[in-house]
């Protein structure tokens, strides 16, 4: 099966889930996430990295309400891992710190955590809180910890309800250039 039609597959069996505790489905997050990055001139691999940021939640199974959640299922550990099987790391690395770049931002934005959506709040006890001084530094170490950040703001915006994108099938070719041989 090519890579474009393992992404199809996932997202037809699980896309049209409830996008946890929001008001789109995973599918129409996956695609406003990357419509944001379209719209601000990201180059192609932070776009594929939009648009697939949360694969890790297509994966595995976790309850669909978040209040259910007792600990953070690391979609972004087993998404990035999944991407760098398939992609480059300009793909994948962005993908697998997108959790930690909502920890940098809470800890260096103060109007960031002021914005965040009720369900996002609820989610970052579990992944942590703010990042200590420690981590920022660790993280502002990472090669891609600017592209993490691009991706986390997409992210966010990605919750409009009804909101019109692109098509999922619009990416097939995107997929298919920036897919491993
Ligand atoms: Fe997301």
């Amino acid at each position: 099966m090519s890579v474009a039609d393992e992404v199809f597959n996932l997202f037809s069996r699980h896309g049209a889930g409830a996008y946890y505790g929001e008001s789109v489905s995973m599918l129409e997050h996956a695609l406003q996430a990357a419509h944001f990055a379209h719209q601000e001139g990201a180059p192609p691999q932070l776009i594929l990295a939009a648009l697939l940021h949360d694969v890790g939640h297509l994966l595995e199974d976790v309850p669909d309400d978040i209040a259910e959640w007792t600990q953070d299922a690391q979609h972004e550990i087993v998404g990035g891992a999944w991407l760098a099987r398939r992609f480059g790391e300009a793909v994948s690395d962005p993908v697998r710190l997108h959790v930690p770049a909502k920890r940098y931002l809470c800890a260096t934005d103060a109007t960031y955590l002021k914005q965040l959506s009720q369900a996002s709040v609820i989610t970052l006890k579990l992944q942590g809180g703010p990042m200590s001084a420690g981590e920022i530094a660790a993280f502002e170490a990472e090669p891609s910890y600017r592209e993490a950040v691009r991706v986390r703001l997409c992210d966010d915006r990605g919750k409009v309800a009804g909101l019109p994108t692109a098509t999922l099938a619009s990416y097939r070719s995107l997929i298919e250039e920036l897919a491993r041989e």
